[in-house]
């Protein structure tokens, strides 16, 4: 494909030419139809193309797509009001940015100035996930910040065991050190609630946001409580493009999808079917190791490497997403109907026969 001509290698590409997508639908330019389970890698959050998205950046595009923070302007004023009436209760303010690396970088940013320290714990590398003795011995008065993903998506979705997210608010505080949680992936219903940590109760310093939250449209949010923010002068973070009006319009549709069409109850009830239907599976098939996840995040840790399940879905009209080598990671449209649930039972069930085939041959 000539696109590899330009773009480096930096990424995992799949033989698919995407002309055009619908709810939880992608097509490709032979009009080969897929069921999509990887949701544009979790961005497709409130459907391909939703309704309510793309009549608000219709009508957002007639009056003007380009304000920056300089000025005020009514789009964004009307999702920063909508936001915040989502935010869990004490984030009330907002930096807007691009992507989910920007407001990670804010947070650090913004964290590190709040505490004038400079250690941050990160639970990827640096402390076990859901390992609350490694933590108590990580972070001490130094520690400026902890970080993590209430459910952790891209290594392969992990949810973390009860009780653990309310220890480390309680380590933070003990600390005087910030919680901030990366809720990226996890976050706008993704898990069945508004937020993954509402499942454990706890509400950080800081929150990150991404992905799906302008239905498509690039945009990161970074939500912080608003003491933290006031330690920030004028001039010391900002973004060019942070708070565009098409992205903002884009935002608040997609809130009110979320809010208003029952896509969260949606992510919850399908997500049990997913989940009960790849347990079954489990059950049948030796290869699957396990299944966890919460609503719409779900992992199937396999025993061998993944990639043929992959390449095989598509064949069989089912763009899957991978984590590392061995886990199948489903982040469908919060939009996917029973229907599709169970067809894409049906596919993975042939994919995972003819692999265990391929491997007895
Ligand atoms: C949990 C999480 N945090 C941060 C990011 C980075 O987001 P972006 O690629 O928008 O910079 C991702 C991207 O997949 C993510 O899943």
């Amino acid at each position: 494909m000539s696109e590899d001509q330009y773009l480096g290698n930096l990424y995992q590409r799949f033989p698919v030419t995407v002309e055009k997508a619908l709810g939880s639908h992608v097509w490709d330019t032979d009009n080969n139809e897929y069921i999509d389970c990887m949701g544009g890698y979790g961005v497709a959050l409130v459907g391909h193309r939703n309704e309510r998205v793309v009549n608000a950046i219709k009508s957002q595009i007639d009056k003007v797509i380009t304000v920056h923070s300089s000025f005020y302007n009514k789009t964004r004023e009307e999702f920063l009001q909508t936001l915040i009436n989502n935010a869990p209760s004490g984030l009330s303010q907002v930096h807007l940015n691009n992507s989910g690396a920007e407001s990670i970088e804010a947070a650090i940013k913004f964290a590190r100035k709040f505490t004038g320290k400079k250690k941050m714990v990160e639970k990827v590398s640096f402390s076990p996930y859901g390992d609350v003795n490694s933590l108590h011995d990580a972070v001490d008065k130094d520690t400026a910040f902890v970080i993590l993903e209430p459910i952790q998506g891209e290594s392969g979705i992990h949810v973390p065991p009860d009780g653990f997210l309310q220890e480390v608010r309680k380590i933070c505080d003990e600390n005087d050190s910030l919680l901030i949680f990366d809720e990226i992936q996890s976050g706008l219903g993704r898990t069945g609630s508004m937020w993954a940590s509402e499942h454990w109760k706890t509400i950080p310093d800081i929150m990150c946001l991404a992905k799906g939250i302008a239905g498509g449209v690039p945009m990161g949010v970074t939500l912080v409580r608003p003491d933290i923010l006031a330690v920030m002068k004028k001039g010391e973070h900002s973004s060019t493009f942070g708070g565009n009006p098409l992205a903002c319009a884009a935002g608040t549709a997609t809130l009110q999808a979320l809010t208003q069409d029952g896509l969260i109850e949606n992510a919850k009830n399908m997500g049990e079917k997913l989940s009960n239907g790849l347990e079954e599976l489990k059950s049948k098939h030796a290869i699957i190791r396990e299944v966890r996840g919460k609503g719409l995040m779900i992992g199937v840790e396999l025993k061998f490497e993944v990639k043929d399940i992959l390449m095989e879905g598509i064949k069989n009209g089912l763009l899957l997403l991978y984590s590392g080598r061995n886990i199948l990671r489903f982040l469908p449209p919060l939009v996917i109907s029973e229907e599709d649930v169970m067809k894409t039972l049906q596919i993975l069930e042939k994919l995972l026969t003819n692999e265990e085939n391929r491997r007895n041959a």
